[in-house]
């Protein structure tokens, strides 16, 4: 916590810095030398993005879970979320990077497949409806209701800038604030560049610009071969027919299979399950039993910034979330504990519903078979990955993709 308290000052110095819009800075630092610049729906949408009065205990933010440099997901050295009025309840799923939601849309079935929609169960149709989520769940900002929110806003320093550059009445009502702040969360993942910056090595070595060191090259082959890992059916890897740049997900779901995180709170309780599509975040597909299990597949782009790993925050490193692929099946003793000798595959499901899990390459092996990745694969595989990581220092890259 200490070290993500650290952060957070240092990017919201660097806010202040390049905005020079000080009361983003809660009006702390009395920089007398920037001169204050006109607000605009970005310096607004950035200081509410990182604004802790927005919360019951004031002490967290949108960017608190999201930070600013581990491509706006869990800040380094947390393993899950604390939040509530006192800052000691802890969510169980993990907080996924908001970088490239751009083309995401709604939740929906095509051919029986689920797509799309927001959070690890698709429940937010949007990244605005989404951000209504934290603002009121009790393990996250805490807030009571939307008024509760809305008079949080009315406090803050830069309000009558937020109402005029927002298109706000000038009294407007406690809900015409809650929506308007909802949008202006989601403006700001809109026009933020970092969001979509499309820079990373792999893009430069799309464009002609950049050349793969021989273990990322075998690493991008392992990852694109169906006999290998496989990896691109769901982490789509290809430049799309209108020269859209991967995403490096086609927002599908899948169950994994991951292993229970003993260091969950709410696993305490051994008849709680947290099972993604079916709940029970989730209510509308309850009775969809074939689903329980299946969580959205996340980018992997800037994968190397957002460790822990999977909706449960039970792989601590990348080496490890590939490893997982390379010999869940083969050496499940290394993921699952053993109980009377026998080994407690998929004990993140409740038992009937363990054979919802993904049993296609380069899952479904058996133990004793010859490896389909083998440790070199492995190590390949993370060095490829490496090369997804953007470099925010450096101007966007060719995107391609509708902002
Ligand atoms: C206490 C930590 C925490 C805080 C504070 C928080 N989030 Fe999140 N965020 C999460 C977690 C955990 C998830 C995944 C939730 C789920 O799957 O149910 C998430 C999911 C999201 C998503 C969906 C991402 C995707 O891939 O679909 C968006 C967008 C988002 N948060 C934006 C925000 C905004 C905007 C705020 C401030 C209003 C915020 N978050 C505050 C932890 C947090
Ligand atoms: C069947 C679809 C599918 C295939 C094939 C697949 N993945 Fe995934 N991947 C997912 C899903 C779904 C998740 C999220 C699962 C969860 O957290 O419950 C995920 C998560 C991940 C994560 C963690 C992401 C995060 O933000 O925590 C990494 C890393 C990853 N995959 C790498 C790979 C690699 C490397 C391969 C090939 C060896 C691969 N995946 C093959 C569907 C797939």
């Amino acid at each position: 916590m200490e070290i993500c308290m650290n952060l957070k000052s240092v990017a919201l110095f660097g806010l202040c810095f390049i905005t020079g819009f000080l009361s983003a800075c809660g009006g702390q630092n009395s920089n007398t030398d920037v001169a204050p610049a006109i607000p605009t729906q970005l310096s607004i949408s950035q200081a509410l993005f990182e604004e802790k009065a927005l919360s019951a205990s004031g002490q967290l933010a949108c960017a608190s879970c999201h930070t600013d440099d581990r491509a706006h997901a869990d800040a380094l050295g947390t393993t899950l979320p604390l939040g509530g009025l006192t800052m000691k309840v802890q969510g169980f799923r993990s907080s996924p990077t908001l970088l490239y939601l751009e083309t995401n849309r709604s939740f929906r079935f095509e051919g029986g497949q689920a797509f799309g929609g927001f959070t690890w169960d698709g429940r937010a149709s949007s990244r605005a409806e989404q951000a209504a989520g934290p603002l009121l769940d009790p393990s996250e900002m805490a807030n009571a209701d939307a008024a509760a929110v809305a008079s949080k806003v009315r406090q803050l320093t830069y309000f009558k800038d937020f109402v005029s550059v927002f298109g706000l009445p000038t009294s407007p009502t406690d809900n015409q604030i809650f929506e308007k702040l909802k949008q202006a969360l989601q403006t700001y993942q809109q026009l933020d560049p970092d969001y979509l910056l499309f820079n990373s090595k792999f893009d430069r070595y799309l464009d002609g610009n950049a050349t793969l060191a021989s273990d990322e090259f075998r690493g991008l082959n392992l990852f694109n071969d169906e006999n290998k890992g496989n990896c691109a059916s769901c982490h789509i890897s290809k430049t799309g027919t209108l020269g859209e740049r991967p995403l490096f997900t086609n927002f599908s779901y899948a169950a994994l299979g991951l292993p229970r995180n003993d260091q969950i709170q709410a696993n305490l309780d051994p008849s709680f399950f947290d099972m993604g599509l079916c709940g029970p975040k989730r209510t509308d597909l309850m009775s969809r039993t074939d689903l329980c299990g299946q969580f959205k597949v996340p980018t992997l782009r800037n994968i190397e910034l957002t460790a822990p790993y999977f909706h449960n925050a039970s792989v601590a490193t990348l080496e490890q979330a590939v490893s997982f692929y390379a010999t869940r099946d083969l050496r499940p003793e290394l993921w699952y504990p053993t109980l009377n000798g026998q080994i407690q595959k998929f004990n993140d499901l409740p038992v009937p519903l363990r054979n919802n899990v993904n049993m296609t390459r380069p899952f479904g092996q058996r133990p004793g078979d010859v490896p389909i990745l083998s440790a070199q694969d492995v190590a390949d595989l993370v060095a490829f990955l490496r090369t997804l990581t953007d470099d925010r220092t450096a101007p966007s890259g060719t995107p391609l993709v509708k902002r």
